[in-house]
């Protein structure tokens, strides 16, 4: 029987509804909105999509967004000054830079110039810091995204084998920490898990996949998780978003695994919409930080 398809924008919407009471909330107590900062570099034709589809959801959940668009050909040091400027404004809670970046911009320089207050990606070295010691600040958008599917969904990770691949510092690692945690902020079915991390040096990957209880596919490459690749009954969560000529996809390949898995996301629909909106929640969590 074809495993359950866990769909992520119903999810992402109910978490959104809940959400737009908290900020309403916020103002009500504090007078003005929680504002997010977004930074695009460049013309990315996917990554114009990402940050258009915020400023959306910050319009339906009641956060001010500013967009700060510069060109493809802006230096390190111009956009270092937009975000000591970014930092210094009182009216700004988050500041969101749009990854990935141009190739003569350092995204180490400029993520690490980020207030950590304001960094509500998650991406400071300070607030990765502060993930691995288990006393996060603010939990990374899409990882943290993957726990509400899997909490929300009635599922449990506690005492399983769930094998990660992909080992980047966006989902890979921090999505690797929060499963292998004692105590997780989304509920106790959201951490302790016995976890492998696989990369592309991996030797024997399907071996590996095979044994897991969950998958976490994170790679960035299109159809890459295979049905062989997959324990029957095991739950797959897809990360990925590829676009190709036939459209866009996942990193794995759904139709096929979704026969021998017991639980997965789709794409789009899945993973994608939690990202978004977990974005929202650390832009308020980041406005309820800068309280004074
Ligand atoms: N590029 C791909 N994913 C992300 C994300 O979660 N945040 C930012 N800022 N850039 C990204």
């Amino acid at each position: 029987m074809a495993g359950l398809v866990l769909d992520g924008k119903k999810i992402a919407t109910q978490i959104e509804t809940e959400l737009a009471v908290e900020v309403a909330d916020f103002v009500e107590n504090n007078g003005y909105s929680p504002t997010l900062a977004a930074v695009l570099v460049g013309d990315d034709p996917a990554s114009a999509v990402y940050v258009r589809n915020k400023g959306l959801a910050c319009d339906r959940v009641g956060i001010d967004s500013k967009m700060h668009r510069l060109p493809a050909e802006t230096g390190e040091e111009e956009l270092l000054e937009l975000i000591a400027t970014l930092n210094a404004d009182e009216n700004v809670n988050g500041i969101l830079v749009q990854l990935p970046l141009p190739p003569q911009i350092r995204a180490s320089r400029i993520l690490d110039a980020v207030h950590p207050l304001k960094d509500v990606d998650c991406f400071h070295a300070e607030n990765v810091g502060l993930l691995v010691q288990g006393r996060p600040r603010y939990l990374p958008c899409t990882p943290h995204g993957v726990l509400q599917i899997i909490d929300r969904s009635g599922l449990s990770v506690a005492g399983k084998h769930c094998v990660v691949v992909g080992r980047s510092d966006i989902v890979g690692k921090p999505i690797t920490t929060l499963l292998a945690a004692k105590d997780s902020p989304v509920g106790p079915n959201c951490c302790n898990a016995t976890v492998t991390m696989c990369h592309s040096r991996t030797a024997d990957l399907a071996a590996i996949t095979r044994t897991a209880d969950v998958i976490v596919a994170a790679i960035g490459q299109p159809k890459f998780i295979k049905a062989h690749m997959v324990k029957p009954g095991a739950i797959v969560i897809d990360v990925g978003i590829n676009r190709t000529d036939a459209g866009m996809c996942g990193d794995v390949d759904y139709d096929a695994v979704r026969e021998v898995a017991s639980a997965i996301t789709p794409v789009p629909r899945g993973v994608g919409p939690l990202t978004v909106v977990m974005l929202m929640h650390n832009t308020l969590s980041a406005a309820r930080c800068q309280l004074t």
